[in-house]
Protein backbone atom coordinates (compact mmCIF):
# COMPACT_ATOMS: atom_id res chain seq x y z
CA UNK A 1 0.00 0.00 0.00
CA UNK A 2 2.92 2.22 1.18
CA UNK A 3 5.20 2.57 -2.15
CA UNK A 4 8.66 4.61 -2.02
CA UNK A 5 6.60 7.63 -3.72
CA UNK A 6 4.22 7.73 -1.30
CA UNK A 7 6.76 7.37 1.49
CA UNK A 8 8.59 10.23 -0.11
CA UNK A 9 5.92 12.87 -0.68
CA UNK A 10 4.66 12.39 3.07
CA UNK A 11 8.64 13.55 3.96
CA UNK A 12 7.94 16.23 1.23
CA UNK A 13 4.45 17.19 3.31
CA UNK A 14 6.32 16.60 6.80
CA UNK A 15 8.89 19.21 6.22
CA UNK A 16 6.75 21.61 4.43
CA UNK A 17 6.47 25.17 6.91
CA UNK A 18 3.40 25.69 7.55
CA UNK A 19 1.76 28.62 6.32
CA UNK A 20 0.81 32.05 8.32
CA UNK A 21 -2.81 33.16 8.75
CA UNK A 22 -3.87 37.05 8.99
CA UNK A 23 -7.31 38.10 9.30
CA UNK A 24 -8.35 41.21 8.45
CA UNK A 25 -10.91 42.66 11.14
CA UNK A 26 -12.67 46.16 11.02
CA UNK A 27 -16.19 47.23 11.66
CA UNK A 28 -18.63 47.81 8.06
CA UNK A 29 -16.77 50.17 6.00
CA UNK A 30 -13.64 49.99 7.48
CA UNK A 31 -11.76 49.55 3.32
CA UNK A 32 -10.23 45.70 4.98
CA UNK A 33 -11.36 43.86 2.26
CA UNK A 34 -9.88 46.11 -0.74
CA UNK A 35 -6.48 45.72 1.62
CA UNK A 36 -6.95 42.02 1.89
CA UNK A 37 -6.90 41.74 -2.01
CA UNK A 38 -3.72 44.34 -2.70
CA UNK A 39 -1.89 42.35 0.51
CA UNK A 40 -2.43 39.16 -1.72
CA UNK A 41 -1.08 40.25 -4.81
CA UNK A 42 1.94 41.36 -3.01
CA UNK A 43 2.45 37.98 -0.90
CA UNK A 44 1.82 36.68 -4.23
CA UNK A 45 4.92 38.71 -6.11
CA UNK A 46 6.89 37.29 -2.83
CA UNK A 47 6.12 34.01 -4.28
CA UNK A 48 3.57 32.81 -1.74
CA UNK A 49 0.99 30.56 -2.38
CA UNK A 50 -2.18 32.76 -1.04
CA UNK A 51 -5.93 31.86 -0.30
CA UNK A 52 -8.25 34.68 0.24
CA UNK A 53 -11.42 33.53 2.23
CA UNK A 54 -14.47 35.43 3.79
CA UNK A 55 -16.24 35.18 6.66
CA UNK A 56 -19.07 33.75 7.34
CA UNK A 57 -18.59 31.54 3.65
CA UNK A 58 -15.43 30.03 1.92
CA UNK A 59 -17.32 26.79 2.21
CA UNK A 60 -20.61 25.21 0.24
CA UNK A 61 -22.03 24.84 3.93
CA UNK A 62 -20.66 28.46 5.12
CA UNK A 63 -21.94 30.28 1.73
CA UNK A 64 -25.36 28.89 3.26
CA UNK A 65 -25.26 29.90 6.26
CA UNK A 66 -23.98 33.56 5.13
CA UNK A 67 -27.11 33.51 2.94
CA UNK A 68 -29.52 32.78 5.89
CA UNK A 69 -27.27 35.26 8.03
CA UNK A 70 -27.33 38.41 5.81
CA UNK A 71 -30.74 37.70 4.27
CA UNK A 72 -33.57 40.80 5.00
CA UNK A 73 -36.19 37.85 4.96
CA UNK A 74 -34.90 36.68 8.36
CA UNK A 75 -35.17 39.77 10.62
CA UNK A 76 -36.81 37.79 12.89
CA UNK A 77 -33.59 35.98 13.55
CA UNK A 78 -32.83 35.35 17.60
CA UNK A 79 -28.95 36.88 18.65
CA UNK A 80 -28.53 33.91 19.80
CA UNK A 81 -29.32 31.68 16.37
CA UNK A 82 -26.75 34.63 15.30
CA UNK A 83 -24.16 34.07 17.39
CA UNK A 84 -24.14 29.96 16.58
CA UNK A 85 -24.52 30.62 12.75
CA UNK A 86 -21.63 32.51 12.59
CA UNK A 87 -19.60 29.83 14.69
CA UNK A 88 -20.77 26.86 13.06
CA UNK A 89 -20.03 28.42 9.75
CA UNK A 90 -16.33 28.93 11.31
CA UNK A 91 -15.70 25.45 12.81
CA UNK A 92 -16.60 24.19 9.00
CA UNK A 93 -14.32 26.69 7.16
CA UNK A 94 -11.24 25.39 9.86
CA UNK A 95 -11.86 22.29 9.31
CA UNK A 96 -12.36 21.99 5.39
CA UNK A 97 -9.98 24.50 4.52
CA UNK A 98 -8.13 26.81 6.80
CA UNK A 99 -6.33 24.07 8.92
CA UNK A 100 -5.60 21.97 5.63
CA UNK A 101 -4.02 24.98 3.77
CA UNK A 102 -2.09 25.56 6.32
CA UNK A 103 -0.01 22.48 6.56
CA UNK A 104 0.03 22.65 3.02
CA UNK A 105 2.48 25.61 3.70
CA UNK A 106 -0.54 28.30 1.93
CA UNK A 107 -0.86 31.51 3.63
CA UNK A 108 -4.38 31.98 4.50
CA UNK A 109 -6.06 35.62 4.48
CA UNK A 110 -9.28 35.58 5.89
CA UNK A 111 -12.03 38.45 5.68
CA UNK A 112 -13.06 38.50 9.38
CA UNK A 113 -12.60 35.72 11.94
CA UNK A 114 -13.32 34.92 15.64
CA UNK A 115 -12.62 38.26 16.60
CA UNK A 116 -15.91 39.33 14.48
CA UNK A 117 -17.65 37.58 16.60
CA UNK A 118 -16.07 39.16 20.01
CA UNK A 119 -16.76 42.54 18.69
CA UNK A 120 -19.76 41.92 17.42
CA UNK A 121 -21.94 39.72 18.86
CA UNK A 122 -20.02 40.27 22.13
CA UNK A 123 -19.85 43.55 22.47
CA UNK A 124 -22.48 45.04 19.68
CA UNK A 125 -25.30 42.31 21.28
CA UNK A 126 -23.72 42.60 24.42
CA UNK A 127 -23.74 38.31 24.58
CA UNK A 128 -21.60 37.10 27.66
CA UNK A 129 -18.49 37.58 26.18
CA UNK A 130 -16.84 33.87 28.73
CA UNK A 131 -20.04 32.27 26.60
CA UNK A 132 -18.77 33.98 23.38
CA UNK A 133 -14.90 32.54 24.21
CA UNK A 134 -16.00 29.05 24.74
CA UNK A 135 -17.96 28.98 21.54
CA UNK A 136 -15.10 30.56 19.32
CA UNK A 137 -12.84 28.20 21.20
CA UNK A 138 -15.24 25.38 19.59
CA UNK A 139 -15.12 26.74 16.70
CA UNK A 140 -11.74 27.33 15.67
CA UNK A 141 -9.92 24.92 17.96
CA UNK A 142 -6.08 25.39 17.92
CA UNK A 143 -6.27 27.51 14.68
CA UNK A 144 -6.22 30.72 15.91
CA UNK A 145 -4.67 33.70 13.50
CA UNK A 146 -0.67 34.42 13.57
CA UNK A 147 -1.33 38.22 12.80
CA UNK A 148 -4.56 40.16 13.03
CA UNK A 149 -5.27 43.58 11.31
CA UNK A 150 -7.46 45.90 12.51
CA UNK A 151 -8.74 48.53 10.35
CA UNK A 152 -9.86 51.22 12.66
CA UNK A 153 -12.45 53.94 11.86
CA UNK A 154 -14.36 56.30 13.13
CA UNK A 155 -18.10 55.33 13.03
CA UNK A 156 -18.82 58.38 11.00
CA UNK A 157 -16.44 57.44 8.64
CA UNK A 158 -17.21 54.28 7.82
CA UNK A 159 -21.36 55.11 7.39
CA UNK A 160 -19.97 57.72 5.02
CA UNK A 161 -18.39 54.89 3.26
CA UNK A 162 -20.95 52.64 2.88
CA UNK A 163 -23.61 55.01 1.92
CA UNK A 164 -21.63 55.34 -1.56
CA UNK A 165 -21.79 51.44 -1.72
CA UNK A 166 -24.94 49.79 -3.19
CA UNK A 167 -23.97 46.50 -2.07
CA UNK A 168 -24.27 47.18 1.32
CA UNK A 169 -28.03 46.61 2.06
CA UNK A 170 -27.93 43.60 4.08
CA UNK A 171 -29.51 42.40 7.44
CA UNK A 172 -26.48 43.40 9.22
CA UNK A 173 -26.13 46.75 7.79
CA UNK A 174 -29.53 48.05 9.54
CA UNK A 175 -27.81 48.36 12.77
CA UNK A 176 -27.52 51.33 14.72
CA UNK A 177 -24.80 53.95 15.54
CA UNK A 178 -24.46 52.62 18.65
CA UNK A 179 -24.01 49.21 17.73
CA UNK A 180 -21.22 50.17 15.19
CA UNK A 181 -19.56 52.67 18.24
CA UNK A 182 -19.74 49.40 20.66
CA UNK A 183 -18.57 46.93 18.00
CA UNK A 184 -16.05 49.55 17.58
CA UNK A 185 -14.60 49.59 20.98
CA UNK A 186 -14.72 45.85 21.40
CA UNK A 187 -12.19 45.74 19.04
CA UNK A 188 -10.38 48.08 20.62
CA UNK A 189 -10.45 45.99 23.74
CA UNK A 190 -9.15 43.16 22.00
CA UNK A 191 -6.39 44.56 20.30
CA UNK A 192 -5.52 45.73 24.26
CA UNK A 193 -5.75 42.61 25.02
CA UNK A 194 -3.17 40.48 22.92
CA UNK A 195 -0.76 43.45 21.41
CA UNK A 196 1.19 40.52 19.74
CA UNK A 197 -0.97 39.47 17.65
CA UNK A 198 -2.72 42.49 16.32
CA UNK A 199 -1.82 45.89 14.48
CA UNK A 200 -3.97 48.66 14.75
CA UNK A 201 -3.93 50.46 10.97
CA UNK A 202 -5.07 53.84 10.70
CA UNK A 203 -8.19 53.04 7.89
CA UNK A 204 -8.30 57.05 7.35
CA UNK A 205 -5.35 57.03 5.76
CA UNK A 206 -5.54 56.19 1.83
CA UNK A 207 -5.00 53.04 0.32
CA UNK A 208 -1.19 53.26 -0.75
CA UNK A 209 -0.42 54.38 2.41
CA UNK A 210 -1.86 51.63 3.99
CA UNK A 211 -1.15 49.42 2.09
CA UNK A 212 2.23 50.51 2.51
CA UNK A 213 2.02 49.84 6.49
CA UNK A 214 0.69 46.53 5.82
CA UNK A 215 3.97 45.45 3.81
CA UNK A 216 5.92 46.99 6.21
CA UNK A 217 4.28 44.70 9.17
CA UNK A 218 4.57 41.98 7.13
CA UNK A 219 8.90 42.28 6.48
CA UNK A 220 8.98 43.08 9.94
CA UNK A 221 7.27 40.00 11.48
CA UNK A 222 8.14 37.63 8.77
CA UNK A 223 11.17 39.32 6.45
CA UNK A 224 9.06 39.29 3.10
P1 LIG B 1 -18.88 41.51 5.64
O1 LIG B 1 -19.83 42.64 5.29
O2 LIG B 1 -17.53 42.00 6.11
O3 LIG B 1 -18.83 40.44 4.61
O4 LIG B 1 -19.47 40.80 6.97
C1 LIG B 1 -20.78 40.40 7.03
C2 LIG B 1 -21.46 40.95 8.25
O5 LIG B 1 -21.45 39.97 9.27
C3 LIG B 1 -20.85 42.20 8.84
O6 LIG B 1 -21.89 43.12 9.14
C4 LIG B 1 -20.22 41.73 10.13
C5 LIG B 1 -21.06 40.55 10.51
N1 LIG B 1 -20.40 39.51 11.31
C6 LIG B 1 -20.78 39.32 12.64
O7 LIG B 1 -21.67 40.03 13.13
N2 LIG B 1 -20.18 38.33 13.35
C7 LIG B 1 -19.22 37.51 12.82
O8 LIG B 1 -18.70 36.61 13.51
C8 LIG B 1 -18.83 37.72 11.44
C9 LIG B 1 -17.80 36.84 10.81
C10 LIG B 1 -19.44 38.73 10.74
Amino acid sequence: MYNEDHIQESVRNDMKTRGSFITFEGIDGSGKSTQLSGIANYLEKQGKEVLKLREPGGTSIGEQIRAILLSRGNMAMSIETELMLFAAARAQLVREVIEPALANGVWVLCDRFMDSTTAYQGYGRQIDLQLIGRLNAIAVGRCKPDLTLLFDLSVEAASTRLAARSDKSDRLDLESKAFAERTRNGYHELAKAEPNRFRVIDAERSVEDIEQQIENILREGTGI
